[in-house]
């Protein structure tokens, strides 16, 4: 077990290689911001649009600023005899800190998607959050539809199409959906998150853009039946091997849906905390998230997204996040809030339950040998 005389040692990661970039800096201010110097020596690394590691004098700050003046290019060994991060100091390679947990506030590609988590483990390290198969699967929202689908939990109509049958015959594409169900639709790349290229179709020619959009952010893409009226409804899952659902919180929307532009730009979309809902419905809200958190085979956290339709209260599952936004305001650290768990006493948890999780995939045996 980690001895308790020193502090444990925190490498907080942001930025990356993602067009949730500038999100992640936002989630990144928030968390560092409650890491308690008392108990967490906190090592920052920044990773750049290009995906260059860096390290130094207050990386967030720098990020946030564009300029990353003065800072080295750091690098997590991926062999587990040599753990920490190491820096680039000429042609040599120096030890810059140990880390007892490593933890990606990255949103979207190469940090939510179960990338950086296949570095991890193959550092055998610890990490916040869910492994490989659970990123993965939780952000390809075309696998992930599928996986809900065999879980018997209620999903929105949906096609993945691929980029390349877009380019070759988008008409046909067009004509095979309007055959699926009336307008509006909505595209989505099956690997993005916060709105980029997502668009509502209420005609042809919407739906042929939005095919294009869509396929421009990614090889796979949704063409997904509209949920007249929805209502936006999201739980906040925590824990490991026994998670459970915070109470559900419902996004009021300022724009015609929850746009980019309203997650981060005017900010003027309102929250519901709790959701009004009939407790049935909240209560089958709570158990979908929750078994859908299973099903992916989850750690640490995820925030599951809903749509209720207002007329009829029928629940559809949209998608669940991995690292979900993570500022103050946040739906995820708002929901825990509501629940009872603070935003700092959040993030504690999270880091335990990295460490756990270490614990128990250290009982996990990497050989075999044969008894015959
Ligand atoms: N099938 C749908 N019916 C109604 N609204 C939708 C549908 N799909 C997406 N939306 C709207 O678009 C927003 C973004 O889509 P979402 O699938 O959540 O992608 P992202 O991962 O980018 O958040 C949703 O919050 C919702 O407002
Ligand atoms: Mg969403």
């Amino acid at each position: 077990m980690m001895s308790t005389d020193r502090k444990l040692r925190i490498a907080v990661l942001f930025g990356g290689r993602s067009g949730e970039h500038e999100v992640s800096l936002m989630s990144a201010r928030s968390v560092l911001s409650v890491l308690d110097p008392a108990k967490y020596e906190v090592t920052q690394v920044g990773i750049t649009h290009d995906g260059t590691w860096l390290s130094g004098e207050d990386v967030l700050g720098k990020f946030e600023n564009n300029n990353t003046d003065g800072l080295l290019p750091v690098i997590v060994s991926p062999d587990p005899s040599e753990k920490g991060i190491y820096i680039l100091e000429g042609e040599a390679l120096k030890k810059l800190a140990d880390i007892d947990v490593y933890f990606p506030v990255l949103h979207g590609t190469f940090g939510e998607d179960g990338t950086i988590q296949g570095l991890f483990e193959l550092a055998d390290v610890a990490y916040v959050g869910a492994g490989v198969v659970g990123s993965s699967v939780g952000m390809d929202k075309g696998v992930f539809k599928d996986v809900m689908i065999a879980n018997n939990i209620p999903v929105v109509d949906t096609m993945v199409v691929l980029r390349a049958e877009i380019e070759k015959d988008v008409v046909a594409l067009i004509e095979k959906a309007e055959k699926i169900s009336d307008y509006p639709f909505f595209t989505k790349p099956a690997n993005l998150g916060s709105s980029v290229g997502v668009t509502k179709c209420n005609s042809r020619s919407d739906l042929q853009e939005g095919l294009m959009e869509a396929a421009s952010f990614d090889r796979r893409v949704l063409i997904q039946k509209g949920v007249k009226n929805a209502r936006e409804i999201e739980v906040s899952v925590l824990g490991n091997d026994d998670p459970v659902a915070s109470v559900p919180g419902e996004i009021l929307p300022s724009r015609e849906f929850y746009s980019y532009e309203s997650k981060y730009i005017d900010g003027t979309s309102g929250y519901a905390i709790p959701a009004p809902l009939p407790d049935e419905t909240t209560e089958l809200i709570r158990e979908y998230a929750v078994r859908a958190y299973k099903a992916i085979d989850c750690a640490g956290m995820a925030r599951v997204d809903f749509f209720v339709e207002s007329d009829t209260n029928k629940i559809y599952l949209n998608e669940l996040n991995t690292i979900p936004g993570f500022t103050k305001i946040s739906m995820y650290p708002k929901l825990w809030e509501a629940s009872g768990l603070p935003y700092a006493k959040l993030v504690d948890r999270l880091i335990e339950l990295a460490m756990e999780r270490k614990a128990d995939r250290d009982h996990t045996s990497h050989t075999y040998r044969s008894q015959a």
